[in-house]
């Protein structure tokens, strides 16, 4: 068993689907990001079923994978996209993804992204800041256009995640405060290049249970009210995204768990006719990848075993960011006695770590499936030590898709110049 349904044994080979990953490495050479197509499906299935009959709009967090391959199965799904930068806004228009269904998130949106979003047509800017809402007005205003807009507000929830990723407590850069916002929402409504749309927050990431969701609900429950009784009439309430997976022994809430409690909350409110947007990213494709990579060395120390692999920390920096858990498979597990192992890459930082304490019965040049790597991973990959970034590989079945090659090392540096 492992973590990620769509990764299984196979005659004691871990297989991507039906094709084996000692094959795919054979062909493709590691570091590898090996995708699996009906993960990302199934994992799409599991809104769309908690969609059904209900107002609902799912806009994929990009930023966990941006893989044009990956963008275009949900796009084909029917999904919208969540996107934080004008790059990204460039590659969901890439793929012919409707503006229609992209919520704009972030920051820092600088004066360049807003026309490129205002231009493209996008379903609402979600802004988070008193100076972002007076630039975003005059922005449209020059163009001639209108903003729909949301506000991101901070509801000062606890989403009992990493501190890193916790994004919905006071104390961080993210969001309008909740106590502000009614001042903040009648300003909005001043301004002539903005038109109030929603109301939009999210709280974090990798959250497992529904109860901090409920919280931030019932906040802004309280504050759709108060700017109704302003005049202020919002179509939509974005709930961000944050659903968490499994890595190890996590139960995860599912998106049935959250929509199921959050329609009850709006019926109870008599809210029914908000539309409600969701911006989940790692849910839909952190089970869906495994960075596969090969042992160069053992190395014995007094205090340590060490298996050195072909990845790093600039293929996969979770582990030593965040200290994330993510499982590691042998993908031709051996019957010799286990010993246990730091897996570690070449990069000269300390820092460089992929897991620690494993037991694992290695030789070199084994074969090892870092699991839970389909997102955040190709994403936050850097070229570090002049490291070419991996390729990324799409399983359908038996058959590979190879959805970005490996970085030519050339490319690394060409474009660079020397002084005369
Ligand atoms: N919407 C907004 C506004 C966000 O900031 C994020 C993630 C998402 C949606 C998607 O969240 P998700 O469903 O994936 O939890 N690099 C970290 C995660 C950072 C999340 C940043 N924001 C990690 O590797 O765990």
């Amino acid at each position: 068993m492992t973590v990620a349904p769509h990764f299984k044994f196979n005659n004691g080979v871990l297989h991507a689907e039906d094709l084996s990953l000692a094959e795919l490495a054979d062909t493709y050479d590691t570091p590898l990001y090996v995708y699996s197509r009906q993960a990302l499906r199934d994992a799409w299935e599991a809104y769309r079923i908690a969609s059904e009959g209900r107002d609902v709009l799912v806009c994929y967090g990009m930023k966990a994978n941006s893989n044009l391959a990956v963008l275009n199965e949900f796009k084909n799904l029917g999904s919208g996209f969540d996107i934080v930068s004008g790059g990204e806004l460039a590659r969901v228009l890439a793929v012919g993804a409707d503006p229609a269904k992209v919520v704009f998130s972030g920051v820092g949106k600088q004066v360049w992204e807003m026309k490129a979003a205002l231009e493209a047509g996008v379903k609402c800017f979600n802004v988070e800041s008193e100076a972002e809402l007076t630039r975003l007005s005059e922005v449209a205003q020059a163009m001639g256009k209108v903003a729909p807009v949301s506000l991101r507000v901070n509801p000062d929830v606890d989403a009992k995640t990493h501190p890193y990723i916790s994004t919905g407590l006071k104390e961080n850069k993210f969001g309008i405060a909740i106590e502000k916002a009614v001042q903040v929402y009648q300003h909005a409504a001043t301004l002539p290049g903005l038109n109030i749309v929603g109301l939009d927050c999210h709280i974090g990431s990798q959250i497992t249970e529904v109860s901090p969701y409920l919280d931030a609900l019932d906040k802004l429950i309280a504050l759709i009210k108060t700017l109704a009784s302003h005049g202020i009439h919002l179509k939509h309430l974005d709930l961000g995204g944050g659903i968490g997976i499994r890595y190890t022994d996590e139960k995860p809430l599912t998106p049935s768990d959250l929509l199921d409690q959050v329609f009850k909350v709006l019926r109870q409110h008599q809210l029914e006719s908000l539309q409600i947007v969701l911006e989940p990213g790692r849910s839909l494709v952190g089970n869906a990848g495994v960075l596969l990579t090969r042992v160069e060395y053992l190395k014995h120390n007094e205090a340590k075993n060490f298996a050195i692999v072909d990845a790093a920390m600039n293929d996969l920096v979770r582990p030593t960011l965040y200290d994330a858990w993510h499982s590691v498979e042998a993908v031709q597990p051996r019957q010799e006695e286990s010993s246990v192992y730091d897996i570690v890459g070449p990069i000269c930082e300390s820092g460089d770590w992929l897991a620690r304490d494993r037991k694992l019965a290695l030789q070199q040049g084994d074969l090892l499936a870092v699991m839970s790597a389909g997102a955040y991973a190709f994403t936050m990959a850097s070229q570090y030590n002049t490291r070419p970034r991996a390729a990324e590989v799409i399983v359908d079945g038996a058959t590979a898709h190879l959805v970005r090659p490996r970085e030519a090392l050339e490319s690394l540096y060409s474009s660079e110049t020397v002084l005369k």
